[in-house]
């Protein structure tokens, strides 16, 4: 399905009834990437995800993909499906679209699922990277960008043992344009810090992260369950970064035990 949003046509899936759950995917992926738990979701409660600006069916606009503007077009889509109030599930990039959601329209979560993501900003040398990589992907290619991801997406286990996953995550990632990768790049360069937010986070939230996750590995979880009042914390076993695509049957069961906890 799609709708336009603040100017972009955004693309999006909707499955099932219910409590509204709202998938946010990493970078340099899509919606595609939810396949597994929008099969799972969708006979629980509504499922919707969607592919922020940039990414899979989503046109991508000029500049750097702020996350404040992905949280925004998130509100649009809302709005454009009567939705007030829904629970949100961003992993790694999606969670930084998670707080900046949570930022700007507090009223509008049931509940926040932050997955294999982070609250902080980047170091000076992460931003400077990430400046040089958009340069990159604009100059040599998307590919040269999504060569890289992909061994700090999946965990060794993954890459030596299970060709199947590694396409699947390869054959998600080579849907990017370098322009969507450049945008996002920027846009995740000038994130804000959001670890003064956690303290003030009202609603249920879990914490989930992949035990082999490098990028934003389990401690760095543990620290942001420290701070957000009344989370919980689940530690989804063999699996890297992406630990919804790696162990689904964890990753859905720690995902239906917290829709159940909102519904009953
Ligand atoms: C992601 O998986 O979305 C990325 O690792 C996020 C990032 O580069 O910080």
């Amino acid at each position: 399905m799609n709708t336009t949003i603040n100017g972009i046509s955004l693309e999006y899936e909707d499955r099932g009834r219910g409590l509204p759950v709202i998938l946010l995917h990493a970078f340099p992926l899509n919606r595609r990437m939810w396949e597994e738990q929008l099969s799972f979701l969708g006979g629980h409660c509504r499922a919707i995800a969607v592919d922020l600006r940039g990414f899979g069916g989503s046109s991508s606009s000029e500049g750097p993909s702020q996350m404040s503007q992905m949280a925004s077009d998130v509100r649009g889509l809302m709005s454009h499906l009567s939705i007030d109030r829904a629970a949100l599930v961003g992993l790694s990039m999606g969670g930084y679209v998670a707080l900046a959601f949570y930022r700007n329209y507090p009223e509008s979560v049931c509940g926040l699922v932050l997955a294999d993501t982070r609250a902080t900003a980047d170091t000076e040398e992460a931003r400077e990277r990430r400046l040089q990589n958009a340069e990159r992907a604009e100059r040599e290619g998307a590919h040269v960008i999504v060569d890289e991801m992909i061994p700090l997406l999946l965990s060794h286990r993954a890459l030596e043992s299970r060709p199947d996953v590694v396409r699947h995550v390869r054959s998600i990632a080579a849907q990017a344009s370098a322009a969507a990768i450049a945008g996002a790049l920027r846009g995740m360069a000038q994130r804000v810090d959001s670890s003064g937010l956690l303290p003030r986070i009202e609603c249920p939230t879990l914490v989930l992260v992949g035990e082999n996750d490098s990028p934003t590995p389990p401690k760095e979880a543990e620290v942001m369950h420290s701070l957000i009042p009344g989370s919980t914390f689940r530690l989804i076993r063999n699996a890297g970064h992406l630990s919804n695509v790696e162990n689904p049957e964890e990753f859905n069961a720690g995902l239906l035990e917290f829709v159940n906890s909102m519904l009953f």
